[in-house]
């Protein structure tokens, strides 16, 4: 009863997220063809997996230091020396998610402006919020190329970081080198922070995704996960790499809140980092052919480079996604309203991380609709 006049004033204007709308939606149907999950089809390799067990077994379930184990620390920062001819200072995260919120409560002073792409990932908008900073995003259509210029007019004497996201939730776009240098310019010449989500940066199809922090190392902030990569997005774990001072405010916050990522998957997670993935990044990028082949006769759509989604425009006959998508669930394909990712309404998800039956299916039934 009444109970909500217990709830803070931060909570009352974010809404359930769309996506878990769906995910109710699915629980409620028999079989669903359902293109609407944001992980992959494949799991953990075995070695990591066996690595998990065996850190459990060998009794390491207590709490690790709050920056991660120290030999996952050093795998990552070898990997990152190996890509960036430097080392930056790295700690293991909650997953993305957790580096994300650390990274903006470490960064982010009430009514500081935050600049991103839209569509954007789901969270960027809420977590500004949470923060008390304030989202501002800046439309991308219909490319969703970065828009340096776009980029350069939002930015005010409030702005305090810009949130990059290549390759891109939810529309599969890799930034093109030149953008990236461009925007990367804007950041120097304003003094801003650079966040760069790269959590799909393995799921590269045509070219190696670029990241900012090639262009503007003393001030980029790296977001990476294991989640997305390996199959093991029930783990939680990611890691967040950059600038000293960042990184260390960020372990004081992370010891007073997630403490620190769990003991025995960071063990996994250091065998999967030696396990090699390319048959599953080759499958996905099969994946991603074959999704567009099938949609292209029906749809617009950016082909996507990255990730494992489509954003196509919803078809003319439809008066917003959301009415698009509700006739999909209808006819029991599950895809999600790109209103979820943007202040538009007017695109929708596909994720394609699903077995090729289950693709095929879906987007027969898709493109039947859009010519109906
Ligand atoms: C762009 C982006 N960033 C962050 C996340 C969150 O990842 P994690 O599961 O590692 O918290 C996701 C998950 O879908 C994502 O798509």
């Amino acid at each position: 009863m009444h109970d909500e006049k217990f709830l803070a004033d931060r909570v009352k204007p974010i809404g359930p997220s769309g996506i878990r709308k769906v995910f109710d939606l699915a629980a409620s149907m028999d079989s669903p063809i359902d293109l609407s999950i944001g992980q992959p089809d494949f799991d953990v390799p075995e070695p990591a997996r066996q690595a998990a067990i065996r850190a459990i077994g060998a009794h390491r379930n207590g709490y690790t230091v709050t920056q991660g184990i120290p030999e996952l620390r050093a795998r990552i920062r070898r990997e990152l020396a190996a890509e960036f001819d430097q080392e930056p200072e790295v700690m293991v995260t909650s997953g993305v998610s957790g580096g994300l919120l650390l990274a903006l409560l470490a960064t982010v002073n009430p009514g500081d402006e935050v600049v991103f792409t839209d569509p954007y990932f789901v969270s960027y908008p809420h977590l500004v919020h949470l923060v008390g900073g304030v989202p501002v995003p800046v439309p991308v259509y219909d490319d969703f190329r970065l828009h340096p210029e776009r980029i350069a007019a939002a930015i005010t004497p409030k702005t305090r970081l810009l949130m990059l996201n290549s390759p891109a939730n939810p529309t599969g776009v890799v930034y093109r080198n030149e953008d990236l240098r461009a925007v990367a310019q804007l950041a120097i010449r304003h003094d801003l922070l650079v966040i760069s989500d790269e959590i799909y940066q393995r799921l590269s199809y045509d070219r190696a995704a670029p990241s900012a922090f090639a262009e503007a190392p003393g001030r980029t902030l790296i977001l990476r996960g294991f989640g997305k990569s390996y199959g093991m997005t029930g783990w939680r774990l990611g890691y967040a790499a950059g600038p000293p001072a960042i990184i260390a405010e960020m372990c004081k916050l992370q010891q007073y809140t997630f403490v620190c990522a769990p003991q025995p998957l960071q063990w996994g997670a250091l065998t999967g980092m030696d396990c090699d993935m390319s048959g599953h990044v080759a499958d996905y990028r099969t994946k991603r052919d074959l999704v567009c082949g099938l949609l292209e006769k029906a749809f617009e759509f950016v082909r996507p480079e990255g990730g494992f989604y489509v954003f196509p425009k919803t078809p003319p006959a439809f008066p917003s996604a959301t009415a698009f998508v509700e006739q999909a669930i209808r006819n029991q394909v599950l895809i999600i309203p790109g209103s979820v990712f943007s202040r538009r309404d007017t695109h929708f998800r596909i994720s394609y991380a699903a077995p090729n039956e289950t693709i095929r299916r879906g987007c027969e039934v898709l493109c039947r609709l859009a010519k109906s």
